[in-house]
């Protein structure tokens, strides 16, 4: 009762919200486990989905959210972007529910010697003012 309780309160959050801003550090090519415990939450047949003669459907309409992925290496391309989990999952699980007006700014190349923490800020807020003018 007491985790149907705060399933409803997380779910609530989602659908009382314009916007969903996820910010994501990527733990071993994936998401971290708290954030995999909130979807788990969230994720919920007859609140957020349901299922119809036609297959699932996402119940959560009208919504726009923000990835914000940050990680040691660069996963959006190169060599690397075969161990992208985190950014397929998300926006498959997001659109699951039924929000599928998503997008994705990179904080990337945080532990990369030719990028670093610097560069990487840079470039993610350069990304960010981008999406920022198109949102306005
Ligand atoms: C347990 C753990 C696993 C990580 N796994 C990855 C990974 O698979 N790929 C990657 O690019 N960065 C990985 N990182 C780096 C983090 O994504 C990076 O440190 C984080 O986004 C930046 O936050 P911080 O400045 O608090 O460390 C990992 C970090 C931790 C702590």
């Amino acid at each position: 009762m007491e985790a149907l309780a705060y399933s409803d309160l997380l779910i609530n959050e989602v659908v009382e919200a314009d916007v969903i801003v996820l910010a994501v550090p990527v733990h071993n090519f994936s998401i971290p486990s708290t954030l995999k415990a909130w979807i788990d939450h969230i994720v919920r047949a007859g609140r957020t989905f349901s299922y119809t003669s036609n297959g699932p459907k996402g119940l959560v309409a009208g919504k726009r959210a923000i990835v914000v992925l940050a990680s040691g290496g660069v996963c959006s391309h190169g060599p690397a972007k075969p161990l992208d989990f985190h950014e397929p999952y998300l926006r498959a699980v997001l659109g699951f529910i039924g929000i599928t007006n998503v997008d994705v700014v990179r904080v990337e190349g945080l532990a990369n010697r030719a990028i670093g923490p610097e560069k990487a800020l840079a470039s993610a807020t350069a990304q960010s003012k981008q999406l920022l003018a198109q949102v306005a």
